[in-house]
């Protein structure tokens, strides 16, 4: 198996990144006769040759529908559909594979949580805390919500360094707190909050927790038994899957309780014209044609990541984080923003004089991607008073190359700027 094969590769050389570099076949590309830089896994990881395969496979021999038939193929795919989930549930060492709900992506997980947890629990005049350094996706949905229902949206502070301040979060609970919504990880700033403090905080007072976990299990391990929060959602093409798949992780018991948010087929008990019931979760959540290919791939994977091992891909990447925060320091008039002391492998930056588009642009003709821009995180760049960053964020595949290309890019952003 692949991810077998990534274990051969650690143990022979420690973090073999050019062994695993050869299994991301995009890797070897050119881009503006340069050799591909590819900083900016935050948006969206590349995929291993055993994603590919896998999907590949599933659609030349094992492709239907799912639950609809007794035919071979159509029980072949369910199989990959329904082993997805268990794969999904035991690396995230959830108590049942009925906790795991298939999306499409983190915000229509939250979505998902904002109008079905939203509209059944929570009432004029209640409150839900998020904070200064949430994505857009952690952030209009709560907004959707107050407007239709009335509820009141918080928001918790950070500091300069972009450190959740948690003293003034537990200072916000109150009576009317009905949910906790929180990023694991800043996908501007590579703050790792140190969510499982704060669902322990949210707990004593008997507050739900949901994590948006888009950033997190990227970098990081989670166990949503340690972790406790009720919801954590997250999403494949972060993660080195496919695109169109997302995971929302509930505990049982509380999914069995909110209602339907999307209806259709496969989520339904028995339909008359007069009622309608509904099943449990998961399937009461998955109106519709589930993304089965996509679910093959991301199960593909996590048995990837999980065969090199999370933990040496964050010691990785946080390696890289400081030569690149070392190096970046060289350039002449950069900003970084976001110091705070646990980080992810993320880093943004500007330039000064130089809009962050031009330099994405400019260094891109040297081969080098970041993202360039909000990042969908408007409310944290007003926060620091800037309309923009360029951000690069690294993954498993990343090395010193990659770092000294931009650093080289950079420099010579700064030589046509001068
Ligand atoms: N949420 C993704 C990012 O941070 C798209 O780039």
């Amino acid at each position: 198996m692949d991810a077998t094969l990534s274990n051969i590769h650690l143990q022979q050389s420690n973090y073999d990144v050019d062994a695993i570099r050869a299994e991301f076949p995009i890797l070897a590309s050119e881009i503006n006769g340069y050799p591909l830089a590819f900083l900016d896994s935050g948006a969206s990881a590349q995929k291993p040759e055993c994603v590919l395969r896998r999907m590949d496979d599933v659609y030349r021999r094992s492709y239907a529908n799912v639950h609809r038939g007794a035919y071979t193929l159509s029980q072949a795919a369910t199989d990959y559909y329904e082993g997805a989930r268990k794969t999904v549930a035991r690396y995230i060492n959830a108590r049942s594979d009925d906790e795991i709900v298939f999306t499409h992506n983190v915000t229509a997980a939250i979505n998902l949580v904002a109008h079905s947890y939203g509209r059944r629990f929570l009432q004029r005049g209640d409150e839900v805390i998020i904070s200064q350094m949430e994505h857009h996706a952690n952030i209009v949905p709560w907004q959707l919500l107050r407007d239709e229902i009335g509820i009141e949206l918080k928001v918790a502070p950070i500091d300069e360094a972009g450190n959740l301040l948690l003293d003034q979060l537990a200072e916000m609970f109150g009576h009317k707190t009905k949910l906790v919504s929180l990023t694991h990880v800043s996908n501007v700033l590579g703050t790792i909050v140190p969510i499982k403090k704060v669902i322990d905080l949210a707990h004593e007072r008997d507050i739900p927790v949901l994590i948006d976990g888009a950033q997190g299990i990227v970098h990081t391990r989670v166990d949503v038994q340690d972790l406790d929060a009720e919801f954590y959602a997250f999403t494949g093409h972060k993660l080195y899957g496919p695109s169109g798949i997302g995971v929302l992780y509930g505990k049982k018991d509380l999914l069995n309780t909110m209602p339907p948010y999307e209806g259709g087929g496969d989520m339904i008990e028995r339909v008359t014209f007069e009622k309608t019931t509904y099943r449990d979760a998961p399937a009461r959540f998955e109106a519709g044609t589930p993304p089965i290919v996509e679910a093959a791939g991301l199960a593909a994977a996590i048995d990837y990541v999980d065969g090199i091992g999370i933990e040496n891909i964050s010691a990785h990447e946080e390696e890289l984080l400081a030569y690149a925060t070392e190096r970046l320091n060289e350039v002449d008039g950069i900003t970084i923003y976001g110091e705070a002391q646990h980080k992810a492998g993320i880093i943004s930056f500007t330039l000064d004089k130089v809009h962050p588009h031009d330099v994405g642009t400019i260094i891109d003709s040297r081969g080098v991607s970041v993202r360039a821009g909000h990042h969908c995180a408007q409310p944290l760049m007003d926060w620091f008073g800037i309309a923009a960053t360029t951000r690069a964020s690294f993954a498993m595949y990343n090395n010193k190359y990659d770092v000294d290309a931009l650093v080289d890019g950079l420099k010579y952003v700064k030589e046509i700027f001068s």
